[in-house]
């Protein structure tokens, strides 16, 4: 063991301790959504992989979806919320303007203590919040955190415009990470955005401008060709920091927006596809819920075993992008 080895394995490390996950129950399929805009089943598929997502019941809101999805990773973590310190909440679709929805669903938890707050990175917010959360632990300001990711997506959609409203849906996640030593937890994480972006995937509303909440407009192509090269940059920055290489990846666990753009990334990874967990398929773009769904559905099916070397990464709008490597 090398002095750095060392050194790392000393050193607080933040580890996953516990996920959960929740969709909500109403399922809108593609032959649904050939009722509202002309599209199809089989264009859908095609260009994106998804067959069907789950929107939110109407009196159903982005702290609803939280709270059970902490309620579930708080279970399978075997934890209670009395030893939570911090909880940091990504999300594009808060309940209010304010307060957060992480201090909402403080309450709903019955947690009096710590402190909760809510991060926006878009699509990449799962990232962003891990990092924090991650930050926190590392810097001995906290020892178990809950992060996560939840969206009621559905609610900025125009259902009336094919090119977008066919790729989201709602849903939600969530992670206990805990303070530990050793050489098993979250091995670092890349955060990057670049606001010159901003036009080419936003909601055009805003508290500050419009006093509304805007629908999602988006240039798809520009989108999509940006993802592919900010995502390959980043995963290789993260391997390159723990001096890994592409082929000790177990797991790619990615933002789920589109099969192709996971398909292209784990061709770039030299990843089969069956070393890349997805789930875009039943429950579209989430949003910032997309990575804990999937790492829920990898981890509880048993995909993930201890000791397996995990990749995540995200892209979204602003461009904000990032990447989490794990030791599971
Ligand atoms: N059904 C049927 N036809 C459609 C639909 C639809 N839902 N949407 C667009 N079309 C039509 C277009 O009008 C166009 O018709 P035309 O040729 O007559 O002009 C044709 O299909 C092709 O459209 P393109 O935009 O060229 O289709 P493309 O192959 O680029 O696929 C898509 C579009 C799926 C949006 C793709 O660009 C994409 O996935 N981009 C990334 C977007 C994304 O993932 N955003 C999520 C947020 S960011 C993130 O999470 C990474």
């Amino acid at each position: 063991m090398n002095q750095i080895t060392a050194l790392k394995d000393i050193m607080n490390k933040s580890r996953i301790i516990g996920t959960g996950s929740y969709l909500p129950e109403r399922v809108l399929t593609n032959n649904d959504l050939t009722k509202l805009v002309d599209t199809s089943d089989k264009w859908i598929i095609e260009r994106t992989g998804i067959r069907q997502r789950h929107i939110a019941a109407e009196n159903e809101t982005t702290a609803d979806i939280a709270y059970q999805s902490s309620l579930r990773a708080l279970k399978s973590a075997d934890t209670s919320v009395k030893d939570i310190d911090l909880i940091v909440l990504a999300t594009t679709t808060p309940d209010n303007t304010f307060p957060s929805t992480a201090t909402k669903v403080q309450a709903m938890l019955g947690m009096k203590h710590g402190a909760a707050f809510d991060i926006q990175a878009v699509c990449s917010g799962f990232i962003y919040a891990l990092a924090v959360g991650d930050n926190f632990i590392k810097a001995g300001q906290a020892e178990r955190v809950l992060v996560i990711g939840a969206e009621t997506f559905s609610r900025l959609l125009d259902w009336k415009n094919r090119e977008t409203c066919v790729l989201f849906g709602d849903g939600g996640g969530a992670v206990i990470l805990s303070k530990e030593k050793g050489d098993k937890g979250i091995l670092s994480t890349h955060l990057h955005s670049d606001g010159r972006y901003g036009d080419l995937l936003y909601a055009d509303g805003g508290p500050s401008t419009t006093q509304s909440v805007g629908l999602v407009k988006m240039s798809g192509k520009e989108v999509f060709r940006h993802a592919v090269v900010n995502l390959a940059t980043v995963v290789d920055e993260a391997l390159a920091a723990n001096s890994c290489k592409r082929s000790d990846i177990d797991w790619l666990v990615p933002h789920q927006a589109n099969l192709r753009i996971l398909s292209n990334t784990a061709r770039k990874l030299g990843l089969s596809e069956d070393q890349v967990v997805i789930t875009v398929q039943h429950h579209a773009n989430t949003s910032a819920a997309s990575i804990p769904l999937a790492l829920d559905e990898a981890v509880r099916d048993g995909r993930i075993k201890e000791g397996h070397l995990i990749l995540m990464e995200a892209m979204g709008g602003g461009f904000t992008w990032g990447a989490a490597l794990v030791r599971w």
